[in-house]
């Protein structure tokens, strides 16, 4: 495994790579667990070279978000990627990603401004500028990504389809810990009352499905079925809505498909989830 810090030696490898057949590529902030893993599991098993990135983004933080005490661990993170069988890390500088004079910044209409857009405005702005720069560096064929982060998976499907680029995002599924909480570098941030209270959502969202399963189709009702669980827990409700998995549009009616996606805030630590009706 080869670990790649400057932008002109990663654009090198990866124009070799192409000829060398379906380039697979998973995009990080490091810190990395088994849900990040997941990832680079699938791409190793579906392509002869795989790429990883780590760079936490500054400009997908908000002023007052944790950009300076978000977890980093470099070589732990190399030694999972070395040993899930990555080719090559890129790890470039924020001063080499965002230059004094940058400039360029990419939005995706309406999709951006909902839901975790609105309580973190500039976020998937800065999702999909770092997202892009790193497809025009690395050029994957297949781009892996969880459905953990599910507005952002729509929004990057979005953005790589209007901008006509090559590469194809691979859905891959929520990888949760042994009773239900999904994996987030942000866990580490309970404290071991917060850790058990955020079970809620993940609690919540197995009710709405059961709710679902029983015949429940209001969506007003499934959300606030899955509030209650979240209230009682202490968890401070950002939002929860049942919504359109493509538009993500809150639907009045939940069908199948319909997506319940939340975040909520366990003590300080904002946490998201999200789960399909059935
Ligand atoms: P990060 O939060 O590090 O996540 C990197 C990738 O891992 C994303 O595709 C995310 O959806 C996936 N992931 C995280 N937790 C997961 C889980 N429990 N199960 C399955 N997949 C999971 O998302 C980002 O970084 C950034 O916004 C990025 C796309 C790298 C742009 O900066």
């Amino acid at each position: 495994m080869q670990l790649i810090e400057s932008i002109p030696a990663m654009k090198e490898v990866s124009h070799r790579l192409q000829s060398a057949g379906s380039l697979g590529f998973v995009p990080t902030m490091g810190y990395l667990h088994e849900g990040h893993l997941s990832l680079v599991d699938t791409s190793v098993k579906e392509n002869p070279h795989t790429v990883a990135s780590i760079f936490v983004n500054p400009a997908q933080f908000g002023k007052n978000e944790d950009l300076s005490t978000y977890p980093r661990d470099l070589e732990r993170d190399l030694k999972h990627l070395q040993a899930r069988g990555v080719d090559y890390v890129f790890y470039p500088q924020a001063s080499d990603i965002y230059p004094e004079d940058y400039g360029t910044w990419v939005d995706v209409d309406k999709l951006g401004d909902l839901h975790c857009g609105k309580s973190r405005p500039g976020h998937f702005r800065g999702v999909t500028t770092i997202v892009l720069k790193l497809v025009n560096i690395i050029m994957p064929g297949f781009m892996y990504m969880g459905a953990k982060d599910f507005q952002q998976l729509v929004i990057l499907q979005k953005m790589l389809q209007d901008l006509n680029l090559d590469t194809q995002i691979v859905p891959c599924p929520i990888v949760r810990e042994d009773d239900g909480l999904a994996m987030s570098s942000r866990n580490t941030y309970l404290d071991k009352d917060e850790r058990k209270r955020a079970l809620c959502l993940s609690q919540a969202l197995a009710h709405s499905q059961q709710l679902f399963k029983d015949g429940v189709r209001d969506s007003r009702q499934l959300i606030k079925a899955a509030a209650e669980i979240i209230n009682k827990a202490g968890g401070q409700i950002d939002y929860i809505e049942c919504v359109h998995p493509q538009s993500l549009l809150p639907v009045e009616v939940a069908e199948a498909d319909t997506r319940m996606l939340m975040a909520v805030y366990i003590g300080r630590t904002r946490l998201i989830d999200n789960a399909p009706m059935a």
